[in-house]
């Protein structure tokens, strides 16, 4: 796409120019915005970036390592990896109600974060993936609806407490231009057209209260329902897919016993921009296998069910 590689060139030399001999930091999400960005501000800068990915515990199964894998031997682009997973842990214990949760993870992943660019002297320059649609819906907020659904963490705090000005070379884009942006960067279909995954993690998709333990329980039955939907090549026709793990306990049978294990719920929409969403209409032969694999592999677990609600009256996210 000529079109991209002209982007590609002009953004490249406005980094320069921004940024001179400056040194960057840029916080990884392991989504693609974050990522695309990073890759690019390499390309114009080399080595005065330096990127932060916090792995606070809440991720997906073998995210970090593919995040590591990626940047540090693909791209060969300077990585601190922060296992931050007991503070966050510690910092969850107890906490149950879902603004809560997403206040204290933001707070916390900007603490985090501070404190790594301190230990390697510092940076001038703060970088972002934000998207158009970001700068737009932030603008739009003001004299928009007073009620907050979500407050959607991000990393907004951070440079006014830094003293860092921002460079965000994905402001004029779109996600599918990000999209077509990452090819053009080298990076493969699989990582460029992953569903999004939101900053709080799966302290949202664990009502009530997150512990290790639950999260471990989770990342399990996630990843086996993400291998039968890409096994069914279903993922690209899938705005979103992930499993939810219940704070309620049921009965069942297994052999010859009982058993009195947690509800895991299934989610998976098509969406265009994430504002409203349809449930996806599985067959109900892949839901089934879905549901026994789950069970039989992911101890902890004796029921799943699947959510068949919209966006709206329903969100994505269960919290
Ligand atoms: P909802 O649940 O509001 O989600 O229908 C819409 C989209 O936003 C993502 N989402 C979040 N992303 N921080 C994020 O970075 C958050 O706190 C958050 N909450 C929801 C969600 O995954 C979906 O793509």
């Amino acid at each position: 796409d000529w079109t991209m590689a002209e982007f590609r060139a002009t953004k490249i030399a406005e980094i320069r120019a921004q940024v001179g001999s400056g040194r960057v930091i840029c916080g990884l999400s392991g989504g693609v915005d974050s990522s695309v960005a990073a890759i690019l501000i390499h390309e114009a800068i080399g080595d005065q970036l330096t990127c932060v990915f916090v792995d606070h515990g809440l991720l997906r199964m073998n995210e970090r390592a593919q995040v590591e894998t990626l940047f540090r031997d693909h791209y060969n682009i300077p990585l601190v990896v922060v296992d931050a997973e007991e503070r966050f842990m510690a910092g969850l214990s107890g906490v149950t109600d879902p603004e809560k949760k997403r206040k204290f993870i933001g707070a916390e992943f900007i603490n985090v974060f501070e404190e790594e660019a301190k230990k390697i002297g510092g940076a001038d320059f703060l970088a972002q993936g934000t998207l158009y649609p970001d700068v737009i819906e932030s603008v739009s907020f003001t004299g928009g609806p007073s009620v907050t659904i979500k407050s959607h963490h991000n990393v907004g705090g951070l440079p006014a407490r830094m003293n860092m000005q921002l460079v965000e070379p994905l402001r004029e884009l779109f996600k599918d231009e990000v999209r077509v942006l990452g090819r053009e960067l080298g990076l493969n279909d699989q990582f460029v057209g992953r569903h999004p995954f939101p900053g709080p993690g799966l302290a949202i998709r664990i009502p009530g209260e997150v512990t290790k333990e639950r999260c471990d329980v989770l990342r399990k039955a996630d990843a086996v329902y993400l291998e039968e939907i890409r096994n069914a090549g279903l993922y690209d026709a899938i705005w979103q897919a992930f499993a939810v793990l219940l704070p309620v306990r049921t009965v069942g049978v297994m052999g010859d016993g009982r058993t009195y294990d947690n509800v895991c719920a299934l989610r998976a929409v098509t969406s265009t921009d994430g504002m409203t969403a349809d449930i996806y209409p599985f067959e109900s032969a892949f839901l089934s296998r879905v549901s026994t694999r789950i069970i039989n592999e992911v101890k902890g677990i004796n029921r799943v069910v699947y959510d068949y609600t919209s966006k709206p009256p329903g969100t994505i996210e269960w919290e």
